[in-house]
């Protein structure tokens, strides 16, 4: 039997990954695939930096769309990032009738609703295990093993890089520039870092998880998303004293009001697992009503982890490229005529638990006017910290947990505390989520 032939485009971190992956591992994966895979062709920008890789028996090539047209190729896999070009390349691979994996988050949540559609005309597959979560297979798992639930909420850490520099601030204090740029170094990050530290890529690994447990479509503009840069060490140890973690968390909830998507910095239990993963690991919480809670860990970013998942997704395709294309797992879970338009939630209506840390003046009577403050909107405290005030200092560091609470009103509490003469502005918030 011919081999099926592979094109990549990139040979970047997870592209070269990719590629040795299915060179060393080659006798087992066919057996798995029950074809050969032979990757014939490479796309790349820079082809001397390409060649000094010595991968052998792949064509180099700096036309990425030659890669997309070369008739002998049944897979492309895209690897390059970004989503203008790749968004073409893999809109022409489609129009080609060629099936295409890809690790790009940002494509896949940004465009993923047009490319579906495509390839579902086509009969063509997309799969995309590698955009979330790098190793761990989240997408299999939702879309397949829990099929047989409805999905409440999920919560996970499904940034590499995030959360390697909240772990290595907390348990080394080291500083936040310095961590990144190790994570950098180390191939986790993404091309532009901002997408990592601000959320963003976060938020386009949430978009993708939300569509696949709620049968919604990908809606990325809908999460609310914030990141970790203003995250100080000084807020790490205050959560650590009230007996939690800070971690940089993508949560997804269905309620009565629709659904709601959100990334942000929050504080968890310490006691819970999530609370407990660590570095470059990645974790996802699914809370099922038939199954349950049911967690996936394993690393979320770098070379090996994430080709594990892309080269999962060559052998599904591999598997069953001759399968009629009805009879396929759909892309996004759900089948397309059934998704559901469930309304994203607006910021207001988020319920969450809060942590509040406040410059206030030294001085008798600002504890009563901060607890007037909530105790006027009915916000119940559940912890109070108040520090002594640092050496030639007249402020002292107050450190709230609030009971959950409805955002509006939280913003509302806040506004008033910022207006007090005793209160320094701003107010620092931080969600908190038990994860019960
Ligand atoms: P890299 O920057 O390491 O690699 C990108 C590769 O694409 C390079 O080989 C680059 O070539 C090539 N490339 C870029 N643009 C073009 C173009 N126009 N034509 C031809 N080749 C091009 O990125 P990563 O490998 O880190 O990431 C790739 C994708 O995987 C991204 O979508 C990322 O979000 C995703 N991902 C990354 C993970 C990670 O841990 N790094 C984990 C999970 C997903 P050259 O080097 O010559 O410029
Ligand atoms: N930059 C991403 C991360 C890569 O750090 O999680 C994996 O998607």
């Amino acid at each position: 039997m011919e081999p099926v032939k592979v094109g990549l485009l990139g040979l970047g971190v997870v592209g070269e990954g990719t590629a040795r992956v299915l060179a060393r591992n080659a006798q087992e994966i066919s057996r798995r695939a029950g074809n050969r895979i032979e990757v014939k062709s490479a796309a790349v920008r820079n082809l001397g930096k390409a060649e000094a890789l010595g991968i052998e028996g792949v064509a180099l090539t700096t036309d990425a769309m030659s890669v997309v047209d070369d008739p002998e190729i049944s897979v492309v896999v895209e690897l390059m990032g970004g989503c203008d070009f790749a968004r073409e390349c893999v809109m022409r691979a489609i129009e080609n009738g060629k099936h295409v994996v890809t690790a790009n988050k940002a494509l896949i949540a940004l465009h993923g609703n047009e490319i579906f559609q495509a390839a579902q005309d086509k009969g063509c597959m997309v799969a995309f295990e590698a955009a979330v979560a790098g190793g761990i297979p989240i997408i299999k798992a939702i879309r397949e093993g829990l099929a047989a639930n409805r999905i409440a909420w999920l919560a996970g850490i499904i940034n590499g890089t995030g959360n390697f520099i909240l772990s290595e601030m907390r348990e080394k204090g080291r500083d936040f520039d310095d961590v990144l740029a190790e994570a950098q170094a180390l191939g986790y990050a993404e091309a532009d870092p901002t997408f990592d530290v601000e959320g963003i890529d976060a938020a386009h690994k949430l978009t993708i998880l939300a569509s696949i447990a709620f049968g919604i479509p990908l809606q990325f503009e809908a999460v609310y998303t914030e990141g970790i840069s203003a995250i100080t060490s000084e807020d790490v140890s205050y959560a650590e004293e009230l007996g939690y973690r800070i971690k940089h968390l993508g949560v997804a909830r269905k309620s009565k009001d629709g659904v709601e998507l959100r990334v942000h910095p929050t504080l968890i239990p310490e006691r819970r697992l999530l609370a407990n993963v660590n570095g470059v690991m990645n974790a996802v919480l699914v809370n099922g009503d038939a199954a349950g809670p049911t967690l996936y860990y394993g690393q979320g970013a770098g070379a090996e982890a994430t080709a594990s998942a892309v080269v999962a997704d060559i052998v599904d395709v591999v598997r069953t490229m001759t399968a009629d294309p009805h009879n396929r797992v759909p892309h996004l879970a759900f089948q397309p005529e059934s998704l559901s338009n469930l309304a994203p939630v607006s910021q207001d209506a988020f319920e969450s638990a809060y942590y509040l840390r406040m410059e206030a003046c030294d001085q008798p009577g600002v504890m009563a006017d901060v607890s007037r403050v909530f105790g006027d909107l009915g916000i119940s405290i559940e912890a109070i910290l108040q520090k002594e005030p640092a050496e030639d200092s007249s402020v002292v560091p107050i450190i709230l947990l609030t009971r959950r609470v409805n955002e509006g009103l939280m913003n509302e509490g806040i506004a008033r505390l910022e207006a007090l003469s005793s209160v320094d502005k701003p107010v620092v918030r931080i969600r908190v989520e038990s994860l019960g």
